[in-house]
């Protein structure tokens, strides 16, 4: 055999393994059960140092902390590819300093996230989920009274970040009948014309719309970008839908929004701490609908995001171009070389 490869799960999509038996590589995979959810633990640091010494290429996920100092410990390792877009768990700037290339799997899983933002929004304004719990519970829907919502047609979608994934939930808005404004780094006039939404700054964003879905990438400029002050700019009648990141809304402060009533509610499939402990004040609320980190959790993206990642990690083993690599400024660093 070759040189080894490391997979920091042992229950991802199959393809994953039987593409990478078919090559000249020893094989090396992480199998630890994990808290909850059926999620796999990440392999401890021993394990990822020697790793970085020992293999050319890693396969890792979400959860998989990569940061300088492991980095720092890397001698063979070429290529790390995460089965995920975001990379936000990897310190990229340190791993480009090292030649080492980090690569990823986007567009495959933005309609499956714009599915699940759209179905949040819904199940939001529309009190799907508490009406369910009452529903189970039985009898005491007095309490409640009758569960009226908010329309969700003639409503106001505000979107923040405008990428793959907030386009394709403007896409769907539209066929909802909404109202779509956005407010992203880049403006874009070209999808402003296509589907007839329009741009505004993040304040009028906030403070314009009825549902506001949050779908910009995770930077360091883009932690707790929505704040105490930004959240105080929304309307008492609206909601707030995290697809992105958890970081990229302060907790604290959206749980002081809920409790004082600022907001009407919030839909958070992202967390700043995953998983999220169940008795974190933020599973109180009836107001607030809770999903564990699903967006791209459908069969058939999780399929092609696995078909992706490996092959991303077997072309940069054989010297090619990866399909998508998070940093192309590493291939001027450490050029392309076939390992295997
Ligand atoms: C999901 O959050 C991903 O980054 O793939
Ligand atoms: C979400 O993670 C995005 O890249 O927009």
């Amino acid at each position: 055999v070759g040189p080894c490869v490391f997979i920091s799960r042992s229950n991802l999509p199959s393809i994953i393994y039987t593409e990478l038996n078919k090559l000249p590589v020893e094989i090396r995979m992480w199998k630890e059960t994990g808290p909850m959810w059926g999620k796999q633990a990440s392999p401890p640091r021993e394990v990822w140092i020697d790793v970085f010494k020992n293999c050319v290429g890693a396969i890792v996920t979400l959860g998989d902390v990569i940061d300088r100092s492991l980095l720092n410990e890397a001698e063979k390792l070429f290529v790390i590819s995460t089965y995920s877009v975001g990379v936000d768990h990897i310190d990229v700037k340190a791993a480009t300093e090292k030649g080492i290339y980090v690569t990823h799997t986007p567009e495959v899983l933005v309609e499956a996230v714009a599915d699940l933002a759209m179905g949040l929004l819904i199940a939001l304004g529309r009190k799907i989920v508490l009406g369910d719990r009452l529903v189970r519970i039985g009898g005491i829907y007095d309490k409640w009274g009758w569960l009226l919502g908010t329309e969700i047609h003639n409503a106001t979608l505000g979107i923040v970040g405008l990428g793959n994934i907030g386009t394709a939930l403007a896409r769907r808005a539209k066929a909802f009948d909404m109202k779509v404004i956005y407010w992203s780094r880049t403006r874009k006039p070209h999808i402003e014309f296509a589907l007839g939404i329009e741009y505004r700054p993040l304040e009028s964003v906030l403070s314009e719309s009825d549902f506001v879905v949050i779908t910009i990438a995770a930077t360091p400029e883009t932690r707790h970008l929505i704040n105490e002050e930004r959240i105080r700019l929304m309307k008492k009648t609206a909601y707030l839908i995290n697809v992105a990141r958890g970081d990229i809304v302060d907790t604290n402060a959206l749980v002081k929004a809920l409790k004082e009533g600022w907001i009407a509610g919030a839909a958070l499939d992202v967390f700043e701490e995953e998983p999220l402990p169940s008795t974190h004040e933020l599973t109180k609320f009836d107001n607030v609908v809770l999903t564990p980190h699903i967006g791209s959790a459908t069969y058939e993206t999780r399929e092609r995001m696995a078909e992706i990642a490996v092959r991303n990690l077997i072309n940069v083993l054989m010297g090619k171009r990866p399909l998508y690599l998070a940093n192309p400024e590493v291939l001027s660093i450490r050029p392309l070389q076939a390992l295997i």
